[in-house]
């Protein structure tokens, strides 16, 4: 495929994806041809066209917002908050043109809760793309709405207009918006508070890449400014047109006639539709479809007099905070639950809602006894959004001091919001997912016993620590459901072959609190044994490279645990083993006193995998070549080090030297 025809297949696999819902490529030939697409642009960059997929990312980050003035007024929709009122105010158009109500088309549309955006196509390519601002004035915000998949950078048409000027909503659907949440809660970082937040703070945010990677969609509702289109006479025509030229369409759109009861059945589909949708809506606007009508109505202040807004009724509603609840999480993370007072918001009946963390009920100032405001965006679950009036018997809200599941003590790590339940490996609330880790491919790589397996085996009792693993029987897993003997015999091999793995392997498996595959592995190259990683104080895990003082804390906690210890020691009567990493006391470390400095590329370590290794002999490593370095290790294509240090006479060494002198073939990977 030459450059263009490039360009052209993954805009067409894009809009596939992202305008249709419907691929038509599998990733791996997707990433292929992106990766082509990239190499020839590398190569040569005066191919680089406007449309290409690579210039949706390729904005540098803005340092100040330029001032757009639009050159169709951006208005806004007067709200109807009743049948009456919509009805009231079709009527009263109808009068105004001289027509009974019920021979006036209607256009019935979700809508969308995000933030109106003005979109400029220039001969078919997109020119730039403004905030609504105060309808007159917006803000220039190309950079991040390029980067929504669903905008096309070019129209899909062979006879662009000279001007058109898109309007339409850019919002967060509600699994992206959720996905958002979790991880900042997981990363200690702010949330948004509801999706339509999210959309507008990631529009404006100063960096492209970053909006690149929240997943926003653009559904267009109409037109600003145009030059050279087709005719038009329906606003339907408008949106069919749109959708011609590779824009999304909005889902459930009707046309009816105005009639009182078509708005009531209308309005009746759109509440039942509103919950399966993927993104959320706030009401239903509903216009005029005529297009010479609507020019004859106008306007009034800054809204038509041809459409209007009928918003769902307010998701808010005031309760009171019964009680908290405390449940505990797979990972052991307590999560506060508020138990309300029953209360009818936003079409539905609700007595719980999230807290997220004490952080979160500190920020509230929230007591029990306090009436309270909760909020239920869609259909997610409902949340405390404030305190509205304080109880006039309020009590504090007290973490327990006993795990609500297994009745371990409680902790929370410093600096961190969440609490714990400090069993770990022993509490039944954390089982499945800490046996879901250990026997992960990254981890004990026990292959045939994948995550529904575990989960049947945790139900029926049978799984209740990692330690059960290794008394399973043949029976144990031919009973479950869907299972059979040669899929049990399988299981056990797999378990069997298992046993076979290396300190740092087994040390991740575990599951300690911050203590991932990496961290793990430093930790064993460091220590040598389970013993001295077990006996080890706080202080002797901050001298190992890497490792704060959360991890060490997390780790001399988890190993105290008499519970822990019990497991362990279970597993390894079970037969699970790892080679020797070659012993060196802490005491008496080899290169202590030595100062050695890395150069080139090494092949079997890592830098830091190599970094870490002599310091955990004692040396310490240096960046730079002088007199007193003891040591230069020169990988390939060694450079001005390896000059400087034959030019001192200061004693070289190669990868494989160093990797003979230290460790034993069977540690490395
Ligand atoms: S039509 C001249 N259609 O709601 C009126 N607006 O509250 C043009 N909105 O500023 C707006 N979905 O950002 C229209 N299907 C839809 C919409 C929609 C969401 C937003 C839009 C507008 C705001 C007014």
């Amino acid at each position: 495929m030459n450059y263009k025809e490039l360009v052209s297949q993954i805009n067409q696999w894009d809009h596939d994806y992202y305008v249709l819902d419907h691929p038509t490529v599998a990733d791996a030939e997707y990433d292929l041809a992106f990766r082509a697409l990239l190499d020839l642009e590398a190569a040569h960059p005066e191919f680089i066209s406007p449309e290409s997929p690579s210039q949706r990312v390729g904005a540098k980050a803005i340092s100040d917002y330029v001032k757009i003035e639009h050159r169709v007024k951006m208005l806004s929709l007067a709200n109807a908050f009743s049948l009456e009122e919509t009805y009231a105010f079709f009527e009263k158009a109808a009068k105004e043109l001289n027509l009974s109500a019920d021979s006036l088309k209607i256009f019935s549309e979700p809508k969308l809760d995000g933030l109106a955006i003005s979109l400029h196509y220039d001969h078919g390519l997109l020119s730039y793309a403004a905030t609504r601002g105060d309808g007159l004035i917006g803000e220039d915000v190309t950079h991040t709405i390029k980067t929504i998949k669903s905008v096309p950078l070019k129209l899909a048409t062979d006879h662009p207009p000279e001007t058109l000027e898109v309007r339409g909503e850019v919002f967060m659907p509600k699994l992206a918006f959720e996905k958002f949440n979790q991880q900042a809660l997981a990363h200690n970082t702010k949330l948004f508070v509801n999706a339509r937040n999210a959309a507008a703070g990631t529009v404006r945010q100063m960096n492209p890449k970053i909006a690149a990677d929240r997943d926003l969609q653009f559904i267009p509702y109409g037109l600003g400014d145009y030059v050279g289109t087709p005719s038009f006479t329906q606003h339907s025509d408008i949106l069919a047109y749109l959708h011609d030229l590779g824009f999304r369409k909005n889902p459930h759109c009707y046309a009816f006639l105005a009639c009182y009861e078509a708005f009531v059945s209308n309005y009746e589909r759109m509440e039942q539709i509103r919950a399966l949708l993927p993104m959320q809506i706030d009401g239903i606007v509903y216009k005029i479809d005529d297009l010479a009508l609507q020019a004859s109505l106008g306007f009034i202040a800054r809204s038509p007099k041809w459409a209007i807004a009928r918003k769902f009724p307010a998701e808010n509603s005031v309760t009171e905070l019964l009680a908290v609840d405390f449940q505990v999480g797979r990972t052991g993370v307590l999560t506060p639950v508020a138990r309300l007072t029953p209360v009818f918001v936003g079409g539905v009946t609700v007595s719980n809602a999230t807290l997220h963390n004490m952080d979160e009920i500190e920020r509230l100032g929230l007591q029990i006894g306090d009436k309270i405001e909760i909020q239920r965006a869609g259909d997610v679950i409902p949340k405390v959004v404030q305190v509205v009036e304080r109880g006039a018997h309020r009590s504090p809200i007290i973490v327990p001091e006993r795990c609500p599941a297994c009745n371990a003590q409680v902790k929370q790590t410093e600096g961190q919001a969440a609490f714990r339940c400090s069993a770990d490996l022993s509490c039944g609330a954390q089982g499945a997912e800490r046996i879901r880790h250990y026997a992960s491919r990254k981890f004990m790589n026990i292959t045939n016993l994948g995550t529904k397996l575990i989960e049947l085996l945790y139900n029926t009792g049978r799984l209740k620590t990692i330690a059960d693993i290794y008394s399973l029987t043949i029976d144990d897993i031919a009973s479950l459901e869907g299972q059979g003997e040669k899929s049990a015999q399988n299981v056990l091999e797999s378990i069997a072959s298992s046993k076979q793995t290396k300190l740092g392997t087994f040390l991740g498996a575990l599951g300690i609190h911050e203590v991932g595959e990496e961290g793990a592995k430093s930790i064993a190259q460091y220590f040598k044994t389970l013993a001295a990683i077990m006996a080890a104080s706080l202080e002797d895990l901050m001298q190992v490279p890497d490792i704060g003082p959360v991890m060490a804390k997390n780790i001399v906690e988890f190993f105290q645990s008499a519970e822990n210890r019990t497991i362990i020691a279970k597993i390894i009567d079970a037969g699970v083993t790892w080679p020797a990493i070659a012993e060196f006391a802490i005491a008496q470390r080899p290169l202590a006193g030595q100062t050695w400095v890395l150069t080139g590329t090494l092949q079997q370590l890592t830098r830091s995998e190599a970094k870490a290794l002599l310091e955990s002999l004692g040396a310490k490593v240096a960046g730079s070549v002088s007199k007193k370095t003891s040591v230069v290790v020169a990988g390939v294509e060694a450079g001005s080090k390896l000059a400087t240090a034959q030019e001192l006479g200061i004693k070289v060494m190669d990868e494989a030297e160093l990797l003979s002198a230290f460790v034993t073939a069977d540690s490395l990977e």
